[in-house]
């Protein structure tokens, strides 16, 4: 018999044709991932299970999921999957660190841009009719030295597009060697130096244990003046209170946020500072890396679910 994939979150509808393509029996029900009772009531039937980041596997979906085999995340995190219930449970997850790293990083880059010229609210400004042509006085990215907190897949990308733009690139990273740090064109450095010497700011790690509160309130007071925070990582990474003092205070000139500690974010110490942009964990958003991790995702199911492998 077929192996059976559920796809319980909005993936793109190649991942649906490949499932089909390799002799996968798949159910697409996007909005299920949203319905936990709906979920637990259904997972019984399934060897695998395909998600974004809406589906929340929690240990009571787990126990309901007798067949599972394997949880692939169409993304890099695999925070709404319980990790350790699942490896309890014989559940391989796997993710697909590749397909949109791209994507995020270009919108760290884009989210520096936005904080250091005031885009979004010069924008408001000028929709409302104000022409304040004076009020938006920006800050050229040339010359100006970046701190990038995690310099792997997405945040060597920031580095790579950052020295395009003729920025200095420090990096704090426990596993960047100094070699591979000379070969990129960039200085490791240690979080102290980081945090003294950056214009900018961009995190750009998992949250762990290890990486939580990164950017905690002492951290954040040991920052330049005028720094400016950009964190399309994860929540989390950053002390919001803190931060959110700081700009109020002036010590921190701006911020641009993607991810926020709560999500879905509706309420925040950041929300309507002034220069604080803020977009909802729209790091991966784009269609190619959509498209990019909908198919990598049902390549990794259905290998493993057809080979092991
Ligand atoms: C990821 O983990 O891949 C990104 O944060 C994007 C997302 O969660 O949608």
């Amino acid at each position: 018999m077929a192996p059976k994939v559920l796809v319980s979150d909005k993936l793109s509808e190649t991942a649906v044709q490949i499932f089909r393509d390799r002799g996968i029996d798949v159910d697409f029900m996007p909005d299920l991932g949203k319905d936990k009772d709906k979920l637990a009531e259904v997972i019984g039937q399934y060897d695998g299970l395909a998600i974004r980041s809406a589906t929340k596997v929690t240990p009571a979906i787990l126990e309901k999921a007798d067949k599972l085999k394997v949880i692939g995340r169409a993304g890099i995190g695999t925070d709404n999957v319980d990790k350790d219930a699942a490896s309890k449970k014989g559940v391989i997850v796997m993710n697909t660190p590749f397909g949109n790293m791209i994507t995020t990083a270009e919108h760290a880059i884009a989210m520096m841009f936005a904080v250091a010229r005031q885009i979004p609210e010069a924008s408001t400004s000028t929709h409302a009719g104000k022409w304040e042509k004076s009020k938006f006085m920006g800050i050229e990215l040339t010359n100006k030295t970046l701190g990038v907190i995690g310099a792997g897949n997405i945040g060597g990308i920031v580095c790579e597009r950052a020295l395009g733009l003729k920025m200095k690139v420090v990096a704090y990273d426990p596993y960047l060697g100094e070699e591979k740090a000379a070969k990129m064109g960039i200085e490791k450095v240690e979080l102290e130096d980081l945090l003294t010497r950056a214009d900018f700011i961009t995190l750009h790690v998992p949250l762990t244990d290890q990486t939580r509160n990164v950017l905690s309130r002492e951290n954040l007071a040991k920052t330049k003046p005028g720094v400016r925070i950009v964190n399309c990582a994860r929540g989390g990474l950053v002390d919001e209170d803190a931060l959110a003092e700081m700009l109020k205070s002036g010590h921190v000139a701006g911020a641009a946020f993607d991810v926020f500690s709560q999500e879905p974010a509706k309420d925040n110490p950041l929300f309507n500072l002034p220069n604080v942009v803020c977009t909802p964990h729209l790091g991966a958003a784009t269609t190619e890396a959509q498209e990019n991790v909908a198919l990598q995702v049902a390549e990794q199911i259905s290998n493993y679910l057809l080979t092991g492998a």
